[in-house]
């Protein structure tokens, strides 16, 4: 069954070029109404340019309907005025893939703050601006469809990338709670690691794995989990047309008795408190103390 965009409008923010174009072009081919957001920014967020209008251009070349919009995601105002632009031109905003980003990498002990507050305040406070920008008309509508690009740095460290490692999994902790406030709504949040030959990874690729890791790849994990079907929660990676799922699990506890509750009694525990047997994948903030009571109650023998 061919999965079908028609009738549906997507803003994908940072899309004049990479990964985003790449998103913004097949939602467009499958009927979607898109907005391309793009500051046309440099790799480390400095200048600007009309990629965004050129991918809008390629848009409409092959037959689909777009409009640009050159909005930075670090302007709340900026992103409403985007989302009452759509809604003006095509009703509603069905979809949001919040894909705009930039680098400053450094080692920490090199890191200037300024490096750190600016990543953050790209990827993780522009997810944030952007997603409320849509995100009562998501409500109104009862659907929507956010989707976060996360990163494998941020889901498991990378040298050089503590601001934009911090920020990504920051993405995925507003995803944790946002699919939780939007679940009454038919809002559903997901989360995808993209691994891609583009710009932002032109200097770390080998030049055969910059070609096989293509944007075109990855498209299609975040086109699902954007569609009608698509779950929620979920955290996705795609990379050269090879797709995983991620996971944030925890155990079920060890609870210690009162004269173990001491630093002694941490430290023998240790191995018992850091084996993975019997984890789950975390489905809620309250699961943490509600599997803490369950093991409070074993102890006690209830
Ligand atoms: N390429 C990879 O392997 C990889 C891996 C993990 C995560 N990612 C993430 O995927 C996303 C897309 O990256 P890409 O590889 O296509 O790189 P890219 O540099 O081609 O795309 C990022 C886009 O965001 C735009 N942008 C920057 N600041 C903006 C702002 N304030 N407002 C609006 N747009 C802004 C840039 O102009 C650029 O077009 C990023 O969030 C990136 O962190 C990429």
């Amino acid at each position: 069954m061919t999965i079908s965009f028609k009738d549906k409008v997507a803003i994908v923010t940072g899309a004049g070029g990479g990964l985003g174009r790449a998103y913004a072009m097949e939602l467009a081919r499958r009927g979607a109404k898109v907005v391309v957001n793009d500051l046309g920014a440099s790799r480390d967020g400095t200048g600007h340019s009309d990629a965004a209008l050129l991918v809008v251009e390629e848009i409409k070349a092959a037959g689909g309907e777009a409009m640009s919009n050159g909005g930075s995601v670090t302007e709340y105002a900026q992103m409403t005025e985007m989302v009452t632009k759509a809604k003006e031109a095509w009703g509603g905003v069905h979809i949001l893939i919040n894909n705009a980003g930039i680098l400053r990498d450094k080692t920490f002990v090199k890191m200037e703050p300024m490096d750190f507050d600016l990543v953050v305040k790209v990827h993780l406070s522009g997810a944030a601006n952007a997603s409320k920008a849509v995100w009562e008309t998501m409500r109104e509508q009862n659907y929507g469809r956010i989707l976060m690009t996360t990163s494998s740095t941020g889901l498991g460290g990378n040298f050089g990338q503590a601001n934009y490692g911090a920020a990504k999994l920051g993405m995925v902790g507003l995803a944790k709670t946002l699919y939780l406030e939007g679940a009454k709504y038919n809002i559903r949040v997901n989360s995808l690691a993209p691994t891609a030959g583009t710009r932002m990874t032109q200097d770390i690729f080998p030049e055969e794995a910059f070609k096989a890791f293509s944007p075109e790849s990855v498209a299609p994990a975040a086109l699902y989990l954007v569609s009608d079907d698509a779950p929620t929660n979920a955290i996705v990676g795609a990379g050269a047309g090879v797709y995983q799922s991620a996971f944030v699990t925890m155990t079920h506890g060890v609870a210690l008795p009162k004269d173990e509750q001491t630093v002694e009694g941490f430290a023998a525990a240790w191995n018992r408190i850091s084996d993975r047997s019997g984890d789950q994948v975390v489905q809620s903030g309250m699961e943490q103390s509600q599997w803490a009571l369950e093991a409070l109650m074993k102890l006690a023998g209830k």
